[in-house]
């Protein structure tokens, strides 16, 4: 994942974290993939948490169906799993973090066994990263997606519908999910995670925005500059987020007391 998506979600993850209140965090990533969320993810959320001085220790179980979870950082624990059927107990993890995992496979099964394995108190933490569309943006993405169909189509037309189509997908599977976690008793909150001005000149995050997810407890818009707040370093005119997040948390505990959290979050 870019810096800047990290740097966009981190700040809410730590949030939710923070909201748990447990001085000792077990997390479940599934689908994780090369272990992106340890690798890069979580040590952004670390800096959050102790830049606003709080202490959480963290217990880290890596899974994915696919041997790649090999590549995960070895602090993480590392299990080949499918997220249908997870080899753990009932309530086993305060936090369950997927990143780009929701659309994959069935939901059906995901979401009931994600929330079977999650505490009384708990969250599951989705993130789907969203790339802006500006052409500009395109260009960056294409260099940087090595094996994408984006790639090898080769233009940018092209890349631009392969890209809005993703979009679409992500926002019904957004809303797919939100509705199925309420049918098995777990509350939601719905929100883009962003950076400032490539938003609103952005026609794929301004589709994105567009979703409409009546159903999840809590909707709402972040309409930040939080790598520009949280990164001093960056000039003034590069204050915008090339990546942004549509992050979905769905919870066996009260969304209206986190959804207010998160809204208030610190620098
Ligand atoms: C789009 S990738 C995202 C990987 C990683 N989370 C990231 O952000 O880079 C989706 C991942 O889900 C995994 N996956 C797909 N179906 C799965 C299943 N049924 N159980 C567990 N993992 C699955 C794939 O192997 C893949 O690594």
């Amino acid at each position: 994942m870019a810096p800047a998506y990290n740097e966009a979600i981190a700040p809410f993850l730590a949030g939710t974290i923070g909201f748990l209140k447990r001085p000792r965090v077990r997390v479940l990533v599934v689908g994780g993939g090369t272990g992106v969320f340890s690798r890069d993810l979580l040590p952004a959320v670390r800096r959050c948490l102790q830049r606003w001085g709080q202490n959480v220790q963290f217990s880290v179980v890596e899974t994915d169906i696919e041997s790649v979870v090999r590549e995960a950082p070895a602090s993480s624990h590392r299990v080949q799993a499918n997220f249908h059927q997870l080899p753990f107990r009932d309530g086993s993890f305060d936090l369950i973090v997927g990143q780009s995992m929701i659309h994959q496979g069935e939901m059906q099964k995901s979401i009931p066994e994600i929330g079977r394995v999650m505490a009384t108190g708990g969250c599951f933490f989705h993130t789907q990263d969203s790339t802006p569309v500006g052409s500009a943006h395109v260009g960056e993405w294409m260099r940087r997606t090595q094996n994408s169909p984006v790639k090898r189509l080769g233009d940018q037309e092209n890349a631009r519908e392969w890209m809005e189509h993703n979009a679409r997908i992500h926002s019904e599977t957004s809303q797919a999910a939100v509705e199925l976690a309420k049918r098995h008793g777990l509350s939601s909150i719905a929100f883009i995670a962003k950076g400032d001005a490539v938003v609103s000149k952005n026609h794929r995050i301004g589709q994105m925005q567009g979703i409409n997810l009546d159903t999840a407890n809590h909707v709402f818009y972040y309409h930040g500059g939080i790598s520009g707040r949280t990164d001093p370093s960056v000039p003034a005119d590069k204050k915008k987020l090339d990546y942004a997040g549509t992050v979905i948390i769905l919870a066996k505990t009260s969304t209206t007391a986190l959804a207010h959290h998160l809204k208030q979050l610190p620098d």
